[in-house]
């Protein structure tokens, strides 16, 4: 691979981390594309908005499957054919949220959740994770919009997620950067993008 090669980036951590900000900055830098999961495609829109803002309770399985779904179809019909073109892609979230989520935070196991969604992505987990890392103590005046149906849940479930995240991040350190999301923006950027190039150079 180049040292140009296309490189396939998530940004992580809880909401109101200030991580779409950070990840348009690695957009502009590499001129990636930058999409989102849940919710990257037409088809992950509709199950975006059915997990997401549907009235009905959803049993914890069927949420971390619909992710899965809209993870499979994103995977092969955008984030796979945009590598191959050679163009770096840049997506808020990845499979790595719902290990935190549904198997920390919902409690079907971390390593469950790996397994489908290992298979749903064919093993194509992203190159470079950054997690913006906030205190969800912290996260309450930063959001400042109605919240969807994860962010309602009580504290104790994004403590979990949290550290289910810091977990993730400790047990593969060169696939992941972890930042304190607090920090200034031009600090962060200044990190971020060091690293996503270090990632890149050493994947060519
Ligand atoms: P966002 O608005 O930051 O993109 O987050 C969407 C919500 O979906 C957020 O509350 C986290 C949640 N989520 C999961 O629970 N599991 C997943 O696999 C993904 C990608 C998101």
């Amino acid at each position: 691979m180049p040292s140009d090669a296309a490189i396939y980036v998530a940004f992580e951590g809880g909401e109101g981390s200030g991580k779409s900000t950070q990840a348009k900055r690695v957009v502009e830098h590499l001129g990636a594309l930058l999409t989102r999961e849940p919710g990257g495609t037409p088809l992950g829109a509709g199950i975006r908005e059915l997990v997401l803002h549907g009235d009905e309770p959803v049993d914890p399985w069927a949420e971390a499957m619909l992710m899965a779904a809209d993870r499979a179809h994103h995977l092969s019909t955008l984030v796979e054919p945009t590598l191959a073109s050679g163009r770096s892609v840049v997506s808020d979230r990845s499979a790595f949220s719902s290990l935190a989520y549904q198997g920390a935070g919902r409690g079907l196991g971390v390593e469950a959740v790996r397994e489908v969604n290992d298979r749903a992505i064919r093993g194509r987990w992203p190159d470079a994770v950054i997690l913006l890392d906030l205190d969800p103590d912290q996260r309450g005046h930063r959001l400042n919009r109605s919240l969807d149906r994860l962010e309602r849940e009580a504290d104790e479930f994004h403590r979990l997620v949290r550290s289910a995240f810091l977990d993730l991040a400790a047990a593969d350190p060169d696939r992941w950067l972890v930042l304190d999301a607090t920090r200034g923006r031009g600090e962060l950027t200044a990190e971020i993008l060091g690293f996503v190039d270090e990632r890149r150079s050493a994947l060519a």
